[in-house]
């Protein structure tokens, strides 16, 4: 019988928890799959198995989540380097040895987190390898035509993503503009994230191209540790 995705997801989730060990400052991602990595990582603390971890938030979201958990809270004025920061893609381009990610809107907090970690773990279910998915960028709302020209000229389509709960466009938990950009998969390389972050008026994009070792939980219950980078 096939594992559901959701599934997939904590089976990963549970497999990024074997990495951690007390003491450990942790950088925590963005999305359903991490929610499930904040559940165990609570269990943990409150059976005891975990008593000092201090774990730096990717959004508001996992801020409010790590605070339910239970789980101390700190930010990058106290710790300027990460042990290990934990985190969910959008997809898994091996060929291309990158990430996407910023489907959930949380790419720049994401980006500062997963650089700041001296070791990143990836945790995601079998459908992001290799999966289609357009690049997210996000961008100051003031140079936003200039950049929707410049991202045309590298040969990509972007278009502004709207929100869900409100009319117009979606805005980050930095108070920025989110765009998505269609792009070949030849050009989604670590040479397209340094080029795209410098585009005056780009903040940061979703292309993650540091090493990382990437958890995938997969549709017969197994899973398997691939390496990126
Ligand atoms: C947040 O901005 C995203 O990049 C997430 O890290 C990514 O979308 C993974 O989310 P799911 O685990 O919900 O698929």
């Amino acid at each position: 019988m096939k594992l559901t995705i959701e599934n997939r997801k904590r089976i990963a989730a549970e497999v990024a928890c074997k990495f951690l060990e007390d003491g450990l400052v942790l950088g925590v991602g963005t999305g359903s799959t991490v929610k499930y990595f904040i559940e165990f990582l609570g269990k943990m603390i409150r059976n005891g198995a975990l008593r000092n971890i201090y774990a730096v938030p990717s959004s508001y979201d996992t801020h409010f989540r790590l605070v339910q958990e239970g789980v101390k809270v700190v930010s990058l004025i106290e710790f300027d380097e990460l042990d290990l920061t934990i985190d969910g893609a959008d997809s898994v381009l091996m060929n291309n040895n990158v990430l996407i990610k910023g489907g959930g809107g949380a790419l720049f907090r994401e980006k500062v987190i997963n650089y700041a970690a001296r070791k990143r773990i990836i945790i995601v279910d079998d459908t992001k390898i290799n999966r289609r998915f357009p690049i997210p960028v996000e961008v100051h709302h003031f140079a936003i035509g200039y950049v929707l020209k410049s991202l045309r000229e590298l040969g990509l389509k972007a278009s502004l993503r709207s929100s869900k709960c409100k009319v117009g466009p979606c805005i980050s938990d930095n108070g920025n503009i989110l765009l998505d950009a269609e792009a070949p998969l030849e050009l989604i390389t670590a040479e397209l994230e340094v080029k795209l972050n410098s585009i005056p008026g780009i903040l940061e994009n979703g292309i993650f191209s540091k090493e990382a070792e990437i958890v995938v939980g997969k549709a017969d219950g197994s899973y398997e540790i691939l390496k990126l980078g």
